[in-house]
């Protein structure tokens, strides 16, 4: 239950505020918050207050799951709440214990002043909810720490340690004994001194320091646009901190309750808090309970240290998990070490790692040309070549060399886990690991679940995801997984577009308008072509269909324009550049092959090419949910938000398809597959839930 305790110390009282598990400021603790002021700011032998956390924490925000929900109409608002502290006629000291996030660090901008304890952290990270302070907080930081602080805190929503809080004016003091103690000797000294308490909003001197630079915001929004691409929150932000320095501040505040208003109806903070809500819900497993034991993992071990290998072990070392890192012969391991180092001094050159730091990583990693090295590990990561012969020999070596308890992982992005797992002795401790390219930098990882893999394998996987800074979504097994599925889904259709009368850059530039860092046939010659090339002539060796839409991408391939890596694919790059360049001859090759094929070019426009590449996405998501191939469809918006940049200001496709409609999804799907036969035939449960009128999130 959400209150705040009142406890006497001499003159002083030191409210607690106690709404564990981070005193979020709900409806019910802003309640005992007010009738506590109310009835305390009443009593003559009170002189000061001191305002602090229950905890380890001050207060972690405003309570976002009551957004959007009706409120008690009597219920006091932080607002409010801040206007009377802000107020008072005797001080308050805000005692920072822990986390002081949005609402919290506004609650504390509003007190006379502020100590913070060493291990603090202080920021307003609203604008990561597609959100801005919506108390003050966009009038009272600029005050404290000038507008360019202010600006950089707010736009970017990171949270500064206690020392740079300091240092930046946001607290008075850090102290390093006991918190409590010193706030209310500050207190007490505060009211004895008898001045009237000092008000964040009558602080001018650093807002009038920032009208000396006219440009100043133009230059904001022109850096944060090109920063936060797509995103609408932070250039509120920066219109909110020029209202401080613009308007008298009771007229900044009215003008920020309006930006914070419309900010929550929008549907970007929509599409931000489903997101939010997304990543906690996904390690969420209904028949593997939180309580199901998990396998310590104190070391690891990868086979291969190519692309995949060196990133994978770099993840381990980076949590300080040591890693040995098995290749077939001494030059590959020279190789693939050479380049991890490579990747820690770059870096390290930026200032990112500390030299120490760096060595101490790279000793973690320990190279080796023999499996019998792997012996004492607790997982191996398999990242070898991506061929069934090869990765069957593995794994039948590591089940006879590791010790009984090691799980055995599989990075493999096209090959059947189960098959793998059938060859070992142990198929319930086999389960996929996917990560995805660069693998130290993706936040990405599919776990893939083998019919056999056991609820302890699944619990180590995801707790050792976490544990190595991954987001793990855990998925079954089926061609691609999850994501490169519905890529596949996605890529197929722009191979035909481009068939059918667009040019690749006319494509690419609607999906990077849409919000993705790149189109698809960037991200080809980013990835490589040859290797959905190769993936495609071993199906075709194996029996499966040859679909004309890739006939471009084979002979793109076949003049050994492989994507960046051979300075020529899709695009035409100009030497160390990545920029693709449109290129004359890839249009004739298209040209030629619609020709071929009998088609008559036409003029495809934006609306229709994005529908087109996103509608057959979201219809394999559909798939696939209903296969129980992913536990949820928020699960699959996190795998496109974190492995594909699909937009988070979008909420991923298949919350992206709920605001669209999925009835309108439907029909456009029965339309293309009518045109375009079976291959985009609407799915199953796309069909079930227009006609019930749902949405995936509320099946
Ligand atoms: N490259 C990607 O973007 C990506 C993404 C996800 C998953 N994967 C998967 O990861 C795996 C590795 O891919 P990659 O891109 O790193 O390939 P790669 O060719 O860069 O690296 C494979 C490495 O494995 C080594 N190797 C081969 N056989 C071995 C053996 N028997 N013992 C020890 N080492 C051996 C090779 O010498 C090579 O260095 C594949 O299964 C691939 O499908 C790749």
């Amino acid at each position: 239950m959400a209150e705040v305790q009142l406890e006497r110390r001499g003159s002083v009282a030191v409210l607690t505020l106690d709404n564990p598990p981070v005193n979020a400021l709900s409806v019910a603790l802003l309640t005992s918050l007010a009738q506590h002021l109310a009835a305390g700011l009443k009593e003559p032998a009170i002189k000061a207050f001191v305002l602090t956390g229950a905890g380890k924490i001050f207060v972690g925000g405003a309570d976002i799951r009551e957004f959007g929900k009706p409120r008690p109409p009597d219920a006091p608002t932080l607002a409010e709440i801040i206007e009377k502290i802000e107020n008072a006629r005797v001080p308050f000291v805000a005692a920072i214990n822990g986390v002081a996030a949005g609402g919290g660090l506004e609650l504390a901008l509003a007190c006379h002043a502020r100590l913070a304890a060493p291990a603090a952290r202080l920021g307003l990270p609203e604008v990561k909810l597609g959100l801005l302070p919506g108390a003050g907080g966009t009038q009272r930081l600029p005050r404290l720490v000038g507008v360019e602080a202010a600006l950089e805190m707010i736009v970017s929503g990171e949270l500064k340690p206690a020392q740079a809080g300091l240092e930046l004016g946001i607290v008075d003091a850090v102290a390093g004994g006991d918190l409590l103690t010193a706030a209310v000797a500050h207190a007490e000294t505060l009211a004895a001194a008898g001045k009237p308490p000092r008000k964040t909003r009558e602080i001018g001197g650093k807002i009038a320091a920032a009208n000396a630079k006219p440009d100043l915001f133009a230059g904001w929004r022109k850096e944060t646009a090109r920063r936060f691409r797509g995103y609408e929150a932070p250039q509120r932000c920066i219109d909110c901190v020029e209202a401080a320095v613009k308007l008298p501040f009771a007229e900044g505040l009215k003008a920020e309750r309006a930006a914070f208003l419309e900010r929550v109806g929008s549907e970007q903070s929509k599409a931000l808090r489903h997101v939010f809500f997304a990543e906690r819900e996904v390690a969420k497993i209904p028949d593997v309970p939180p309580d199901t034991p998990t396998l310590p993992i104190k070391s690891a071990a990868v086979i291969g240290c190519g692309t995949m290998g060196g990133g994978i072990a770099m993840n381990f070392a980076n949590a300080g998990i040591p890693v040995t890192v098995v290749e077939s012969t001494k030059e590959a391991l020279e190789r693939g070490l050479a380049i991890i180092a490579k990747n820690y001094a770059a870096t390290a050159a930026k200032g990112r790692l500390g030299q120490a730091e760096m060595e101490k990583r790279i000793g973690l990693i320990k190279g080796a040309s023999s499996f019998e090295e792997i012996k004492g590990a607790d997982i191996v990561i398999e990242a070898v070549f991506e061929e069934m012969e090869i990765k069957k020999e593995v794994f039948a070596k590591l089940d006879a060399i590791a010790k009984p308890e090691a799980i055995l992982a599989t990075n493999t992005s096209t090959l059947d886990v189960d098959a793998i797992a059938a060859v070992t002795k142990r198929p319930e401790k086999v389960i996929g690991t996917h990560f995805f390219s660069p693998a130290n930098v993706m936040r990405l990882l599919e776990n893939v679940r083998g019919k056999k893999s056991s609820k302890e394998t699944i619990a180590s996987v995801m707790a050792l995801s976490r544990r190595i800074g991954k987001i793990g979504v855990l998925v079954g097994v089926c061609d691609g997984f999850v994501g490169n599925r519905m890529l596949h889904a996605y890529t197929r259709q722009a191979n035909s577009l481009i068939l059918e009368g667009a040019l690749p850059h006319e494509v690419d530039k609607v999906i990077y308008d849409f919000g993705f860092p790149m189109g698809p046939f960037a991200m080809g010659d980013l990835a490589g072509l040859d290797v959905s090339w190769r993936i495609r002539k071993r199906r075709l060796a194996e029996g499966g269909d040859n679909h004309p839409a890739y006939i471009v991408g084979d002979r793109l391939c076949e003049l050994g324009r492989f994507g960046q890596k051979t300075g020529a694919g899709w695009f035409r790059y100009e030497a160390g550049s990545r920029t693709p360049v449109p290129d004359p001859l890839v249009e004739e090759l298209i040209l030629k092959a619609s020709a071929e094929l009998g088609i008559t070019r036409r003029k495809i426009g934006g609306e229709e090419i994005l529908e087109r590449c996103m509608y057959p996405l979201i219809n394999e998501g559909a798939k696939i949910l209903d296969e129980g191939l992913a536990l949820r469809a928020s699960d699959i918006d996190i795998v496109w938000i974190n492995g594909y940049g699909f937009p988070a200001y979008r909420g991923g496709p298949m919350f992206y398809a709920d605001r669209i409609g999925l009835a309108t999804i439907a029909q456009a799907m029965r339309r293309l597959h009518e045109q375009h036969g079976a291959i985009l035939r609407p799915a199953a449960l796309l069909e079930r839930l227009a006609a019930a009128g749902k949405g995936f999130g509320e099946p």
